[in-house]
């Protein structure tokens, strides 16, 4: 398969929707190879908030007139398009959070604190972006529980001898992601949350890097938490989500007080609001909640089979053109990965290469990835890391190659 020959999607019609896209940079036009870190936006995604701020802009759920009826309406809409994105049973499963960092702060801070103690253990992964290494930390200083870290084996894919080793009756709680940010490396999280649960466990799976490549069904996954961000599946920034079995939201104290939270304040009690609100404290960020609805509308209209193939091609076809330079070794290799590579070139630091890959107009990120204790076990201090969307062309992919031959000249 290749651009041309794939009759499915239609790239340059996909590429037109992304303003962002056409322009260029540093005299070269642009190849945004960073989609791992924060995905660019359709105008569907742009309009939507745009028409937002014009036409509704208004506080929610509190106001008794015709703008505010009208943006609480279309921020519930919003959660009802995510509930059926992601295949919640239950639309107050679906709670507005800043994104994926957040929804696991609040899971550590709400069910942690309530349901871990002395003794217990927390299962993560060496492939964990810091997200979701250091609010378990916390939680273990706060409550005497012990972390416990699944190996990785040479590939980049973890260890699942390892991490049924790791499981025990002392195991409260995994939380592990679903696609590593670092490496691209896909999980087997359907089969860890069928063995976190034969243990007893509860499992929360970080799914920042999934949401944008794989179709999410929580029902059929039957994990009982799932975090992610709008912004890394073509949403805005500072808005994401967190996905919570109903039985286990209900049962768990709020987190941050003030504003739609409660249900009646006095000086001596406060009760609390039922679900989803109970978790949304303060005025929420409506138009977020309105560009990532309109976000999923968008991956929705799009054949996502036809898209997670062509992105299956570009890692394929990049894999291919980065392995005949020489010099340059992909890290995290020969497993199941999203469209990620990430690699080092023998004589270059990966921010001197990212600079002059910059230069050259191609966007990448360079260094730990929010992964240190990945990059350790590895033995290395960081990557340079290109991540493709269903956006990217091998063009761009031959101009990234292009690019490290012409630095690797000038820097080696
Ligand atoms: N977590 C984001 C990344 O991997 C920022 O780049």
């Amino acid at each position: 398969m290749n651009e041309s020959t794939n009759n499915c999607i239609d790239i340059n019609a996909i590429r037109a929707e992304f303003p962002i896209l056409s322009q260029a940079v540093n005299g070269h036009s642009l190849s945004y190879l960073d989609n791992g870190a924060t995905a660019q936006k359709p105008r569907k995604v742009i309009d939507a908030i745009n028409d937002y701020y014009e036409t509704t802009n208004s506080n929610v759920h509190r106001g008794a007139h015709y703008l505010s009826d009208k943006a609480t309406q279309q921020f519930e809409d919003a959660r009802n398009t995510v509930q059926s994105f992601i295949n919640a049973e239950h639309r107050e499963e679906i709670l507005w959070t800043r994104g994926t960092t957040e929804s696991i702060n609040l899971v550590a801070q709400t069910w942690g604190r309530a349901n871990i103690t002395k003794g217990d253990e927390i299962i993560i992964s060496t492939l964990e972006h810091h997200s979701n290494i250091v609010p378990w930390q916390l939680l273990c200083e706060q409550s005497g529980a012990t972390l416990k870290i699944i190996n990785i084996l040479d590939n980049g894919q973890l260890d699942i001898d390892h991490f049924k080793e790791l499981l025990n009756e002392s195991t409260k709680l995994v939380a592990v992601g679903h696609i590593s940010n670092a490496l691209g490396v896909i999980n087997p999280i359907e089969k860890m949350t069928e063995m976190a649960h034969e243990a007893g466990a509860v499992i929360l799976i970080d799914g920042a890097q999934a949401t944008p490549h794989v179709e999410i069904d929580v029902k059929a996954l039957n994990c009982d938490f799932y975090a992610f961000s709008g912004h890394k599946m073509f949403g805005p920034m500072g808005i994401g989500v967190l996905y919570g079995k109903k039985q286990l939201l209900e049962a768990m104290p709020p987190w941050q007080a003030g504003g739609e939270m409660i249900e009646r304040v006095t000086f001596t009690k406060t009760t609390f609001n039922q679900l989803p609100y109970k978790f949304e404290a303060g005025t929420p960020n409506v138009a977020g909640a309105i560009g990532l609805a309109a976000a999923a509308d968008y991956l929705n209209s799009l054949d996502r089979k036809a898209v997670s193939q062509y992105e299956d091609f570009l890692l394929d076809y990049a894999t291919a053109a980065l392995s005949d330079i020489e010099g340059l070794t992909i890290v995290g290799n020969n497993c199941e990965k999203a469209s990620v590579v990430s690699f080092n070139i023998d004589g270059c630091h990966s921010q001197d290469l990212g600079m002059m890959l910059d230069q050259q107009g191609i966007a990448v990120r360079t260094g730990h990835h929010c992964t240190m204790p990945l990059m350790d076990a590895l033995g290395i201090s960081g990557t340079v890391r290109a991540s493709f969307c269903f956006y990217n062309t091998t063009e761009e992919i031959d101009n990234l190659c292009k690019a490290i031959v012409k630095a690797k000249s000038l820097l080696v």
